[in-house]
């Protein structure tokens, strides 16, 4: 039986209290369901309202590429210092454990391999097998001024619809052709067409010169994708200075997994993004700690 509410205290109504609510911090963020927005709010980290993703999706297109061989033994010990992994759902299904309790953002595009015209792409994951994979978002590449343009847009708009009908984030990735300029101009009609046309937040490369006007242009959050392999430092500046001209943290893949010491790189980019950490402060950070784990190395042997 239950039991009736006679507890004899002052009941605690407060009718001169306005109820409270926090407003939801992430740009452009607001209008969405709460759903959406705690999908968001477990990517980035509302305390800084930044991320640091994790991008090893790199199988989808180029096979097992150099510090992917084994996602087992290069990746999984990386999770705990990432704020969101981007990955695919093979890689999701088959290596990542279950018991991980770090968002999942998922690749919903693919097709053609490097062999091919990369722009043709397709959706190649449905919105129900994210749901079913506890995703945090879907990630999908626009080609903006590529061969297959309109039908990278498409997609992506299809994949929007979707994922509005389920709480879902969509990721819009800015695909750049090989022989295309990135620059400025470029990248400020690519963020903000992609943004236009629905995505949730867009991840982007960086460019030297004028990078806040493409994250000023943009009304949805900007994640700075990290490109080819740099020295440790150069990468931690371009964080850096990425997140200075206001992006809401990286994307990154290669310039982590295939640093020297990926676990050191990964926690000096958190500090650059999470703390603006100078990237000079950061690289001692991650010298620090590569040497406290060769030392480590060394007394195991
Ligand atoms: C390409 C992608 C990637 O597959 C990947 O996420 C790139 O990561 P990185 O360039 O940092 O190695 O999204 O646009």
């Amino acid at each position: 039986m239950p039991e009736a509410d006679t507890n004899a205290k002052e009941k605690q109504y407060r009718p001169e209290v306005p109820q409270k609510m926090k407003p939801f911090p992430l740009k452009g963020a607001q209008s969405y369901d709460w759903g959406m927005k705690n999908r968001l709010a477990r990517t980035f980290d509302p305390r800084s309202g930044r991320t640091v993703m994790l991008a090893v999706d790199h199988g989808y297109f180029q096979g097992p590429t150099t510090g992917l061989e084994r996602i087992d033994l290069s990746i999984v010990p990386l999770i705990p210092y990432c704020d969101a992994l981007f990955c695919t759902r093979g890689v999701l299904r088959s290596l990542i454990p279950p018991q991980s309790q770090k968002p999942m953002v998922l690749r919903a595009s693919g097709g053609p391999s490097i062999l091919k015209e990369l722009s043709n792409e397709e959706i190649a994951m449905d919105m129900e097998d994210a749901l079913r994979l506890n995703a945090c978002g879907v990630g999908i590449q626009v080609f903006i001024g590529g061969e297959y343009e309109t039908r990278s847009i498409h997609n992506m708009t299809r994949l929007v619809d979707l994922g509005m009908r389920h709480g879902m984030p969509v990721m819009g990735v800015t695909a750049v052709g090989k022989d295309m300029k990135r620059d400025a101009q470029y990248f400020r009609l690519a963020c903000r067409m992609i943004a236009e046309l629905g995505a949730t937040y867009v991840k982007t490369y960086y460019v030297e010169e004028d990078f806040e006007t493409v994250t000023a242009s943009c009304p949805v959050p900007i994640v700075m994708a990290g490109g080819k392999k740099l020295s440790e430092i150069d990468a931690l500046k371009m964080a850096y200075n990425a997140v200075i001209s206001g992006a809401a943290g990286v994307d990154m893949g290669r310039n982590i997994f295939q640093s020297d010491d990926p676990v050191a790189m990964i926690q000096a980019v958190r500090a650059v993004v999470h703390k603006h950490t100078k990237p000079e402060h950061a690289l001692e950070l991650y010298q620090t700690l590569k040497e406290k784990h060769a030392g480590k190395r060394a007394s195991a042997r």
